[in-house]
């Protein structure tokens, strides 16, 4: 039996109101993935009414059953808690309804209106290619689906570049407020992710030295072991810098560098993140590297996976950004992120500056404390303090880390809860907190734009980086020539 009544810390989860939440492109990857496995989760704790309806819309013609076998499949593929419960596994089947529709056309447009009951928060899921946001969203305003208090949801990729993110915006809010838009970073709902905010604004400890003159600099790294096999396509035409800068690398500068918002309310947060946007300095090239993997083994290269021999997208990069503003004027942060690494890795490592002034006549040179939060895997933080190596023999000092996991956050499939499970709940509760704004998404691609701007127009090809390893040592070199060291993947 599936108990997922433990979220956090042992608090109980609280039912949202009934629901009518449609998911076009439900028999996507994303979908029978994630989609519907989060939905069934929320579902088996509690969370989500009996009342609620979730329809799938999707161009393939198929039937109710159909579609119920589709998901009842994707279920036991994906989601631990399926194989072990069917009674829930039944009644959670028996939620789900299926309308084949046409995006460009009329068909299933009037029968998926028939299927939305009054009085009962309605959501539209969308997910499918960010071509369709505007032909549905469009679709949903002719047939009177949409009413003023419906939420949308859109994933990424939000755009290409600025121009393009904009014209989406305008195109979602010709037929949606602001306040109905819910963009998705899946990094926004990861447990850690929030507990980054706890962290820093529900303790007084850190505030007082969370700025430039205490801290030497702060590293974000999420690394990956797998490729891009199976997604190369799209891959190729976005590379590290749209896939995963632009958005989670980001979004996790911003929450570790804003300044606190005065309460936790989605518009204060997203103010505060705004902020950090606005403030990131231009960037050097000489502070950024592009890398691509390569490999020994034949068909593991990079450019196998994206079937393209002459690809110049990277799938590795690192780079040396500045905020200007009061709080972290003349201090770096490092961020680096890639495919085929060594190890599956996201964190955030605090490097606070030495002590002024050593008072031991030790030959160890004191170290700042390093405060590590560990996004992925063993969720957790650490603190890195200086203490005295035990035993008689004179002051010798020694580093010891002060550790602390999630564990008691962790499900009882031994899974933290997965980021869409919060995400869509929140969207449900109305709480767009963890959501982008679109301001927030057309900043981060203006400060972008020149970047990915220039690589175009001088063609260079990245560094290559052995897959399994550190990254390209021109990566390496960035950081060491200012005298520090990447942390977490070896080098
Ligand atoms: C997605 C990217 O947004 O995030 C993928 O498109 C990437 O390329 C993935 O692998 C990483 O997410 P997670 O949750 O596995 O760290």
């Amino acid at each position: 039996m599936c108990n997922l009544e433990l979220f956090v810390m042992g608090a109980k989860t609280i039912p949202v109101l009934p629901f009518d939440l449609v998911v076009f492109g439900a028999t996507g990857d994303l979908a029978k993935r994630k989609i519907f496995p989060s939905l069934f989760k929320r579902f088996v704790a509690g969370q989500m009414p009996l009342e609620a309806r979730v329809i799938g819309a999707a161009r393939t013609e198929m039937d109710q059953a159909g579609f119920v076998e589709t998901i009842k499949s994707a279920l036991l593929e994906f989601s631990s808690c399926a194989n072990d419960d069917d009674e829930s596994l039944e009644q959670f089947l028996g939620l789900l309804n299926y309308v084949p529709i046409d995006v460009f056309g009329d068909a299933g447009w009037e029968t998926l209106r028939g299927l939305f009951r009054e009085g009962v928060v309605r959501a539209f899921y969308l997910s499918v290619a960010p071509s369709l946001f505007g032909d549905i969203a469009a679709k949903l305003g002719e047939y009177n689906i949409k009413t003023a208090e419906s939420r949308i949801i859109v994933e990424k990729p939000f755009g290409t570049d600025e121009p393009s993110a904009r014209e989406l915006n305008q195109k979602l809010r010709r037929n949606f407020d602001e306040k109905q838009i819910y963009r998705i970073d899946h990094y926004l709902g990861k447990e850690t992710v929030q507990n980054l905010m706890a962290l820093r604004f529900a303790n007084g400890l850190f505030e007082q030295s969370w700025n430039a003159q205490n801290i030497d600099h702060i590293q974000i790294s999420v690394s990956e072991t797998l490729g891009v096999d199976g997604r190369g396509e799209y891959f190729d035409k976005s590379g590290s810098m749209r896939d995963m800068v632009q958005n989670h690398l980001l979004q996790l500068l911003c929450l570790t560098a804003m300044e606190p918002p005065s309460r936790f309310t989605p518009d204060a947060v997203r103010d505060e993140k705004l902020k950090i946007l606005r403030a990131l300095d231009s960037i050097e090239p000489s502070d950024i590297v592009r890398g691509q993997y390569r490999s020994s083994e034949k068909g593991e290269n990079y450019v196998d996976h994206a079937r393209n021999p002459d690809s110049r997208t990277e799938s590795f990069v690192a780079m040396k950004v500045h905020i200007s503003n009061w709080r972290w004027s003349g201090m770096p942060f490092y961020l680096r992120t890639g495919k085929k690494l060594r190890k599956r890795l996201s964190e955030i490592v605090i490097s606070f500056k030495k002590p002024p002034h050593s008072i031991f006549s030790t030959d160890v040179p004191l170290n700042g404390n390093e405060l590590i939060i560990r996004l992925q895997p063993d969720e957790g933080i650490t603190l890195k303090m200086t203490i005295k190596e035990p035993g008689p023999g004179g002051m010798r000092l020694t580093e010891v880390p002060l550790d602390m996991t999630f564990a008691e956050a962790l499900d009882s499939s031994g899974m933290t809860p997965d980021a869409y499970e919060r995400l869509i709940m929140d969207v449900i509760r109305g709480d767009q907190t963890l959501f982008m704004r679109d301001d927030e998404v057309e900043t981060a691609w203006e400060w972008m734009d020149p970047i990915i701007s220039s690589w175009e127009a001088r063609s260079e090809k990245p560094f290559g980086y052995e897959s399994g390893g550190a990254g390209p040592t021109e990566a390496l070199m960035m950081i060491h020539k200012d005298g520090r060291r990447w942390r977490g993947l070896g080098e």
